[in-house]
Protein backbone atom coordinates (compact mmCIF):
# COMPACT_ATOMS: atom_id res chain seq x y z
CA UNK A 1 0.00 0.00 0.00
CA UNK A 2 1.15 3.88 -0.49
CA UNK A 3 -0.34 6.32 0.78
CA UNK A 4 0.73 10.07 -0.67
CA UNK A 5 1.63 11.47 3.70
CA UNK A 6 3.69 8.88 3.91
CA UNK A 7 5.51 9.09 1.09
CA UNK A 8 6.15 12.77 2.09
CA UNK A 9 7.16 12.00 5.28
CA UNK A 10 9.42 9.30 4.55
CA UNK A 11 10.94 12.14 1.95
CA UNK A 12 11.37 14.87 5.06
CA UNK A 13 12.99 12.21 7.06
CA UNK A 14 15.27 11.35 4.07
CA UNK A 15 15.92 15.11 4.17
CA UNK A 16 16.78 15.22 8.28
CA UNK A 17 18.83 11.98 7.38
CA UNK A 18 21.56 14.60 5.32
CA UNK A 19 21.97 16.80 8.29
CA UNK A 20 23.24 13.44 10.41
CA UNK A 21 26.76 13.96 11.75
CA UNK A 22 27.59 10.27 11.51
CA UNK A 23 31.64 9.98 11.04
CA UNK A 24 31.98 6.89 12.84
CA UNK A 25 29.65 4.55 11.42
CA UNK A 26 28.67 6.82 7.99
CA UNK A 27 24.97 4.90 8.34
CA UNK A 28 22.92 8.79 8.30
CA UNK A 29 19.29 8.35 9.86
CA UNK A 30 16.61 10.71 9.57
CA UNK A 31 13.38 10.53 11.44
CA UNK A 32 9.71 12.86 11.58
CA UNK A 33 7.80 13.00 14.68
CA UNK A 34 3.80 13.94 13.71
CA UNK A 35 2.43 15.87 17.18
CA UNK A 36 -1.27 15.04 17.54
CA UNK A 37 -2.02 19.01 16.82
CA UNK A 38 -0.49 18.46 13.57
CA UNK A 39 2.92 20.21 13.98
CA UNK A 40 6.07 18.29 12.31
CA UNK A 41 9.26 17.38 13.95
CA UNK A 42 12.56 16.56 12.57
CA UNK A 43 15.73 15.02 13.71
CA UNK A 44 19.13 13.13 13.05
CA UNK A 45 21.79 11.23 14.55
CA UNK A 46 24.45 12.59 16.18
CA UNK A 47 27.25 10.41 16.82
CA UNK A 48 30.03 11.12 19.26
CA UNK A 49 33.91 9.65 19.72
CA UNK A 50 32.57 8.04 22.77
CA UNK A 51 30.08 5.56 20.83
CA UNK A 52 27.47 5.27 23.72
CA UNK A 53 26.65 9.04 24.04
CA UNK A 54 25.52 8.88 20.20
CA UNK A 55 21.41 9.62 19.73
CA UNK A 56 19.27 8.58 16.95
CA UNK A 57 17.73 10.22 14.56
CA UNK A 58 14.28 9.20 16.28
CA UNK A 59 15.18 10.02 19.96
CA UNK A 60 16.27 13.78 18.68
CA UNK A 61 13.31 14.21 16.22
CA UNK A 62 11.06 13.09 19.46
CA UNK A 63 13.31 14.58 22.08
CA UNK A 64 12.13 18.31 20.20
CA UNK A 65 8.86 17.82 19.55
CA UNK A 66 8.57 17.72 23.24
CA UNK A 67 10.95 20.77 23.98
CA UNK A 68 8.28 22.49 21.93
CA UNK A 69 5.57 21.38 24.45
CA UNK A 70 4.18 17.94 22.62
CA UNK A 71 2.67 14.87 24.81
CA UNK A 72 1.54 13.07 21.88
CA UNK A 73 3.11 11.84 18.66
CA UNK A 74 0.69 10.32 16.18
CA UNK A 75 3.54 9.10 14.07
CA UNK A 76 7.08 8.18 13.20
CA UNK A 77 9.03 8.08 10.22
CA UNK A 78 12.56 6.54 9.68
CA UNK A 79 14.52 6.98 6.41
CA UNK A 80 18.29 6.27 6.22
CA UNK A 81 20.54 7.97 2.82
CA UNK A 82 21.79 3.80 2.32
CA UNK A 83 19.22 2.41 0.42
CA UNK A 84 17.97 -0.74 2.79
CA UNK A 85 15.83 -0.99 5.66
CA UNK A 86 15.96 1.54 8.32
CA UNK A 87 14.70 0.04 11.25
CA UNK A 88 14.56 1.89 14.28
CA UNK A 89 16.85 0.35 17.62
CA UNK A 90 15.08 -0.49 20.85
CA UNK A 91 15.86 2.43 22.54
CA UNK A 92 13.72 4.67 20.21
CA UNK A 93 11.26 2.07 20.00
CA UNK A 94 10.97 2.51 23.94
CA UNK A 95 11.16 6.44 23.33
CA UNK A 96 8.48 6.22 20.82
CA UNK A 97 5.92 4.49 23.76
CA UNK A 98 7.03 7.14 26.11
CA UNK A 99 4.50 9.65 23.58
CA UNK A 100 1.88 7.12 23.00
CA UNK A 101 3.65 6.97 19.24
CA UNK A 102 0.92 4.89 17.11
CA UNK A 103 1.78 4.52 13.73
CA UNK A 104 5.98 3.98 12.62
CA UNK A 105 6.46 4.40 8.90
CA UNK A 106 9.77 2.55 8.04
CA UNK A 107 11.95 2.90 5.12
CA UNK A 108 12.66 -0.69 3.18
CA UNK A 109 14.71 -1.76 0.25
CA UNK A 110 14.65 -0.16 -2.94
CA UNK A 111 11.78 3.12 -1.85
CA UNK A 112 9.40 1.12 -0.84
CA UNK A 113 8.17 1.19 3.00
CA UNK A 114 6.00 -0.14 5.15
CA UNK A 115 3.75 0.99 7.85
CA UNK A 116 3.69 -0.58 11.46
CA UNK A 117 1.80 0.34 14.76
CA UNK A 118 3.77 0.44 17.80
CA UNK A 119 2.72 -2.62 19.54
CA UNK A 120 3.73 -4.76 16.63
CA UNK A 121 7.41 -3.56 17.19
CA UNK A 122 7.62 -3.56 21.16
CA UNK A 123 4.86 -5.99 22.15
CA UNK A 124 3.84 -5.66 25.88
CA UNK A 125 5.87 -2.50 26.22
CA UNK A 126 6.10 -0.43 29.47
CA UNK A 127 5.19 2.82 29.56
CA UNK A 128 3.90 5.60 31.48
CA UNK A 129 1.10 4.09 32.51
CA UNK A 130 2.67 1.87 35.21
CA UNK A 131 4.07 4.41 37.09
CA UNK A 132 0.94 6.21 37.25
CA UNK A 133 -1.13 4.40 40.06
CA UNK A 134 -1.36 1.29 38.21
CA UNK A 135 0.32 -0.49 40.24
N1 LIG B 1 20.66 4.97 14.49
C1 LIG B 1 19.60 5.81 14.51
O1 LIG B 1 19.74 7.03 14.32
N2 LIG B 1 18.37 5.29 14.74
C2 LIG B 1 18.13 3.97 14.98
O2 LIG B 1 17.02 3.61 15.30
C3 LIG B 1 19.19 2.99 14.77
C4 LIG B 1 20.57 3.54 14.73
C5 LIG B 1 22.00 5.53 14.27
C6 LIG B 1 22.86 5.55 15.51
C7 LIG B 1 24.24 5.53 14.92
O3 LIG B 1 24.63 6.87 14.65
C8 LIG B 1 24.08 4.81 13.59
O4 LIG B 1 22.69 4.77 13.31
C9 LIG B 1 24.62 3.39 13.61
O5 LIG B 1 24.12 2.68 14.68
Amino acid sequence: MTEPLHEVLLDQAREAAGTAYAPYSDFHVGAVAVADDGRVFTGANVENSAYGATICAEANAISTAAAAGVRKIDAVAVACLDTGECYPCGNCRQVMREFNVERVIVQEPNGSYRVHTLTELLPHAFGPDQLSGGG
